[in-house]
């Protein structure tokens, strides 16, 4: 099978490393890639949303499926275009349609499909430009603090949680203002829930669903979660308590009432579904959808699938999923995040990145990388994701931290507490 993977990051090297791994791989291309996947497959130099490209691509080359990586196409309907192009409407796009794709691009839409599939998740209410003294008088009837939600996407920066009801009405009024621009045109005010949170994996095809393993990331630049929100600092699997009797929950509170909801709404969605979920005592509820794979999570999780990746996706196009099996790696794996000084705000890129070759025993992943002149240099906030497998995750966390010492790029950061919460 000749497979073309889209997107740039840790997540995309990830899985374009397993893909590889795979005997019905024959061939694989990563559109636009990173200096990581050029060692696993072809880099083809077109963006993740320039669909006649992509399609164009598909047609000259052959190719039999398409992974979409990040959510951004998904929610453009990369999808529906392939699907409305007589050339490429039988190839499959593991992703789901654009409606499928408001699970995350639509905060509003994702919690309107809980309530109707009775799916456990924080009470909320919905507000526009003309609704805003209502929605004030929502926050009156809230404890601090207060959630604010953005309904688009927003670059993983729409969520607000305010301390005070004062900053939560001022915040109401800017973000209905037009602080996300369209993204926050409405705004979802939520209760706050407290617990600790966990990321579970699913792929489907519309009528059967697999569980892949779950993983925890780290979503604060700061040690002991403090400081701005990045993208994810690194990642952990498994998740102690995602025990076997809590998971049996969320399969039957959460998984099953989700993949039969879009089945009875009539909403095509044959790829990963990503559940944010939270532990609120013993009880797990969900914080958020994602229409495809976590990043830093993947890079956990894909180290602990120990089935063929292919073999999987191709069940999602076939509709057979169930006939095809999910083994586990008992091992625990861990990710670190490398990180450019000054992300989640202002960095440099252009840093040659050293060391690579001394690594031994641990997998490194490049999340914002590529090639300058013969060298690696870094190209994102986030740059590397060291990943390893462990007996237990302390074994794995001392090895990632190990190796990542042994890389070098000017103003390197990394978090150290990575699983310690666990
Ligand atoms: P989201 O983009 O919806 O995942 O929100 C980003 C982060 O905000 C989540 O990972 C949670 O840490 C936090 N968060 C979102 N909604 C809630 C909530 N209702 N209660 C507590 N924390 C929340
Ligand atoms: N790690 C969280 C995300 O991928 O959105």
């Amino acid at each position: 099978m000749k497979i073309l993977l889209l997107g740039s990051g840790g997540r995309e090297h990830a899985m374009a490393w397993k893909i590889a791994q795979s005997k019905k791989c024959d061939q694989l291309f990563i559109a636009p890639g990173n200096a990581g996947t050029t060692a696993i497959g072809e880099n083809v130099s077109i963006g993740v949303n320039e669909f006649d490209k992509q399609k164009d691509f598909v047609v000259t080359n052959g190719i039999d499926m398409v992974v979409v990586g990040p959510e951004v196409p998904l929610v453009n309907g990369i999808v529906d275009a392939f699907r409305a192009d007589e050339r490429t409407a039988n190839i499959p796009v593991i992703g789901p349609s654009k409606q499928g794709a408001e699970l995350e691009g639509s905060k509003d839409f994702a919690k309107g499909f809980m309530k109707r599939h009775n799916i456990p998740t924080a009470a909320y209410e919905t507000f526009d430009g003309t609704t805003i003294e209502e929605g004030v008088a929502f926050l009156k009837t809230l404890k601090a603090p207060y959630v604010l939600k953005a309904d688009g996407l927003a670059a993983g920066k729409g969520v607000l949680i305010v301390p005070t009801l004062e900053e939560a009405e001022k915040e109401l009024r800017d973000m209905l203002g037009g602080m996300f621009g369209q993204a926050s045109a409405k705004v979802v005010i939520e209760e706050f829930l407290s617990g600790i949170e966990c990321s579970v994996f699913v792929l489907t095809d519309g009528k059967h669903y697999q569980i892949l393993p779950e993983a925890k990331d780290y979503k604060r630049i700061g040690e002991h979660d403090t400081g701005l929100n990045t993208g994810g600092m690194g990642s952990v699997s498994p998740v102690p308590f995602a025990n076997a009797e809590w998971m049996k929950k969320v399969e039957d509170r959460i998984i099953r009432p989700t993949v039969e909801g879009l089945a009875a709404d009539g909403i095509d969605y044959k790829g990963f579904i990503f559940f944010g979920l939270i532990n609120v005592e013993g009880n797990p509820m969900v914080i958020e959808y994602n229409c495809r794979m976590g990043d830093p999570e993947t890079e956990t999780v894909m180290l602990r699938l120990k089935s063929d990746l292919v073999d999987l996706l191709e069940g999602v196009a076939k509709d057979d999923l169930d006939q095809r099996k999910v083994e586990f790696d008992e091992r625990a794996a861990v990710c670190v995040m490398l990180v450019s000084g000054g992300y989640p705000q202002a960095y440099q890129k252009g840093y040659v990145i050293e060391g690579l070759n001394e690594v031994e025993g641990s997998i490194v992943f490049h999340a914002g990388t590529k090639m300058a002149d013969g060298n690696v240099v870094t190209d994102g906030g986030r740059v590397l994701a060291v990943s390893s497998y462990g007996k237990n995750k302390e074994e794995a966390l001392h090895k990632s931290f190990t190796e990542a010492q042994k890389i070098r790029f000017k103003d390197m950061y990394f978090r150290r507490d990575i699983g310690q919460d666990l």
